[in-house]
């Protein structure tokens, strides 16, 4: 009884410490701090995809984040990096190649369909989505690394990565 008690507690605080480890957070004090933060996603990454989803309301230093993702890919001029604004993605030649979304315009999710999102995500390379609340459906299936930003202060913000399970 006294081990299966035991057993039950350590078991509960490795569930808790991965848990954590997969949750990062960072608190930025400048536009450049985020987009180190940016960068720093990734680095890392040689091959595969990747799909990062960029919750945050407007000023949340999503698209600074994401110029970081693309310097991070050593995309040429990665500063130059925007949101989209008569489609709904831009693409840029890097290390990998970028697929930046932003879906603040979406109205209907088919019509992501209809521009090849299914295949964009399975590409070898980075996904990057703004608003991705807008695109729920498409998305609850996918691996995807969920990126939190908060407005904390004029100059400061606070950033949330999730890994997922
Ligand atoms: N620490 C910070 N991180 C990111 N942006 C910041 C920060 N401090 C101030 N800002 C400002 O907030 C705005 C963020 O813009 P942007 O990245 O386009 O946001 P979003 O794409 O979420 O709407 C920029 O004008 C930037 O200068
Ligand atoms: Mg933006």
């Amino acid at each position: 009884m006294i081990n299966g008690k035991k057993t039950f507690i350590v078991l509960s605080l490795l569930i808790i410490l991965r848990k954590l480890s997969k949750e990062e957070r960072y608190i930025s004090s400048s536009p450049d701090e985020t987009i180190n933060v940016g960068e720093n996603l990734s680095r890392e990454l040689r091959s595969g995809s990747r799909v990062f989803a960029l919750y945050g309301t407007l000023g949340a230093g999503k698209t600074l984040l994401t110029k970081g993702i693309a310097r991070g890919l050593q995309i040429p001029d990665w500063y130059y990096v925007n949101s989209p604004t008569f489609t709904l993605i831009n693409e840029y030649e890097g290390r990998l190649p970028l697929y930046h979304f932003d879906l603040y315009r979406l109205g209907d999710q088919d019509d992501l369909l209809e521009i090849g999102f299914e295949d964009y995500v399975q590409k070898t390379g980075v996904v990057v989505i703004e608003w991705p609340e807008k695109a729920m459906d498409l998305l609850c299936s996918l691996d995807v690394v969920r990126i939190d930003l908060h407005i904390t202060g004029e100059k400061s913000r606070e950033i949330v990565v999730n890994m997922g399970f």
